[in-house]
């Protein structure tokens, strides 16, 4: 504001806007402006004397240490420690007041992740759906919304029919008594029989339209499946930090798609295509193929109960938005699910897609598995496994007395941190050695990082409510670069939510661990002197805070020793 004013009152210019950057270099101070640069040639001047004299008027603030030219009309200011402290707690004030403004509007938000499809393999994309899904959720509710994380399993469609026609024939035991590896092992086998008996994909189909007209053994027995495959996910979700506020699956919506589809049959929308199927054409603009809305026999699909629950959740919450975290292999799908929500004229909150990529493996075994079944708890059981060999490699840095304790939230950490720090709309790499090393950008550094942190809060017996003292003259390099890097983390976080990009949180984590380390490495904190010794503890705090409630929001958890 003040060089704004300068600039009009010294060279008579009414529109030059000043913007400020935030370099991180320290030799380009807190903050960086190139103004001289662009207004030199309008007020025919050089840009060296319009910066050096903003400079000069800019370190006469009270909050400004000093103020540089650098290269060829740059200026660059350092603030004094006391403004960057306001700047710290009034950035703070700001976002507390800003998630208690969303709190009042009471603004409802649906997510849609993890959905499993019963009985049937869990894939690779059921794990990075639940993990981002979960991150988004925990982001989205720190800032105040009212998220309904919804579990949409998949736990309706021919594979029941499938499943049936499997057990039909190749049962051994009451169904009850499956484990839900069993179930697969049936379904794994309908498919290996039906490439030799083209048959069974008719009875199949005709099994799961006798289920749909509540046939009632079938229901007994969808019921039960439903159940084995529900309480074993109950374990890997607990250990993930993942949890729903309702698990409706598709079958919920059974009784809610015909009003739709008279609906859309009255708008002269859902036709009857060449097959005898009923479908939904779109505006040649979308370059969307149509959609079967209704199967030739009468069948609903995934499609149509997708409608029915776009439908429920509007009339059910108002919601401002529904994200639904979905592999990108779904992206045509969601376009002309959301192009026919469109072509109905409702009333629609802002809906997407939140998509991922496909992961790859770096693991041999993992990569050359069939079809990527990928077992959720194998894959944790792995992890720990493997964590428990990193803190023995690790023995003379790392002290716990509760290592199995420890092994778990290591391992488990590291595979969710490791696909939350990655770039969702990329493809995905699933590295071992990455995501449970000790030095990159992985859960151990951070829990590691962390637990350093609490060890020397408790060495200094610093207590939580320990403020910055107001009088600090100086800061060294390492010190105001974490500093600043504590002063983003608001921003980081709504940025985060916006995009919804939970790695933006991740890497911004590991910034800050980064220079919480260098700090560390450079600067004595217990041995200081006292307000020296009160400020870098309390810096020391302030780090350990946000970086506990930064991993949380990604599902980590962390340890105050190791
Ligand atoms: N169960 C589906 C699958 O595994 C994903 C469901 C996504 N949610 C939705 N409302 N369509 O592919």
């Amino acid at each position: 504001m003040r060089a704004q004013e300068f600039l009009q009152k010294t060279y008579g210019v009414s529109d030059a806007i000043v913007q400020w950057q935030s370099p991180r270099e320290s030799q380009r101070g807190d903050a960086s402006t190139s103004i001289a640069l662009s207004l030199a040639k309008n007020i025919g001047e050089k840009p060296m004397v319009v910066a050096k004299s903003l400079a000069q008027e800019l370190s006469k603030l009270p909050e400004v240490e000093r103020a540089e030219v650098a290269g060829t009309g740059y200026v660059n200011v350092w603030l004094k420690p006391a403004a960057l402290l306001r700047e710290l707690s009034a950035s703070r004030k700001a976002h507390v007041e800003s998630v208690k403004a969303n709190q009042r509007k009471k603004q409802n938000v649906v997510l849609d992740y993890s959905h499993p499809n019963i009985a049937k393999p869990l894939g690779v994309h059921h794990l990075l759906s639940t993990i981002v899904g979960q991150a988004i959720t925990n982001i989205y509710r720190n800032a105040g919304y009212n998220a309904i994380a919804i579990n949409h399993i998949g736990d309706w469609g021919t594979q029941f029919g499938k499943l049936a026609v499997a057990f039909r024939r190749w049962g051994t035991k009451p169904i009850e008594q499956y484990t839900l590896d069993e179930l697969l092992g049936l379904y794994v086998k309908f498919h290996d029989e039906a490439e030799k008996d083209e048959s069974l994909e008719e009875e199949a189909r005709l099994a799961f339209r006798d289920l749909e007209q509540g046939q009632s053994d079938l229901r007994t027995f969808w019921e039960t499946v439903v159940g084995i495959t529900m309480r074993s996910m109950q374990r890997p979700y607990e250990r993930l930090h993942v949890t729903f506020d309702l698990v409706q699956g598709e079958s919920f919506y059974e009784d809610k798609m015909a009003p739709i589809l008279e609906e859309g049959k009255a708008k002269k929308l859902f036709t009857i295509g060449k097959e005898g199927a009923l479908i939904v054409e779109f505006p040649e603009e979308t370059k969307l193929p149509p959609a079967i809305v209704l199967k030739a026999d009468g069948s609903t699909i995934y499609f149509t109960r997708d409608l029915a629950t776009a439908r429920y959740r509007i009339d059910t919450w108002h919601p401002l938005e529904i994200l639904y975290v979905v592999d990108v292999a779904q992206q045509q799908y969601f376009q002309q699910l959301f192009a026919t929500l469109k072509l109905l004229e409702w009333d629609l909150p802002v809906m997407e897609h939140v998509i991922f990529g496909r992961m790859r493996f770096i693991d041999r075994q993992m990569s050359t598995r069939k079809g990527n079944i990928l077992k959720l708890e194998e894959v944790l059981d792995e992890a720990v496994t493997r964590a428990k060999q990193v803190i023995a490699d690790h023995r003379e840095t790392i002290q716990t007395d509760d290592e199995a304790a420890l092994a778990e939230m290591m391992g488990v950490g590291a595979v969710a941190y490791g696909i939350l720090s990655q770039n969702r709309k990329m493809d995905m790499v699933f590295d071992w050695d990455k995501f449970l090393s000790f030095e990159g950008n992985s859960a151990p550094y951070l829990q590691y990082t962390h637990a350093r942190a609490r060890s020397v809060l408790r060495k200094g017996d610093a207590n939580e409510k320990q403020q910055f003292p107001d009088d600090i003259e100086v800061l060294a390099e390492t010190e105001r670069l974490l500093l600043k890097t504590l002063l983003l983390f608001p921003s980081v976080l709504e940025d985060a939510r916006e995009t919804r990009m939970p790695h933006k949180l991740a890497n911004y984590l590991f910034q800050l661990c980064q220079d919480f380390n260098a700090f560390y490495n450079r600067e004595p904190i217990l041995k200081a002197e006292s307000d020296q010794r009160d400020f870098r503890l309390t810096l020391t705090r302030e780090m350990a805070d946000v970086l506990r409630t930064g991993a949380e929001l990604l599902t980590l958890r962390l340890p105050d020793r190791m």
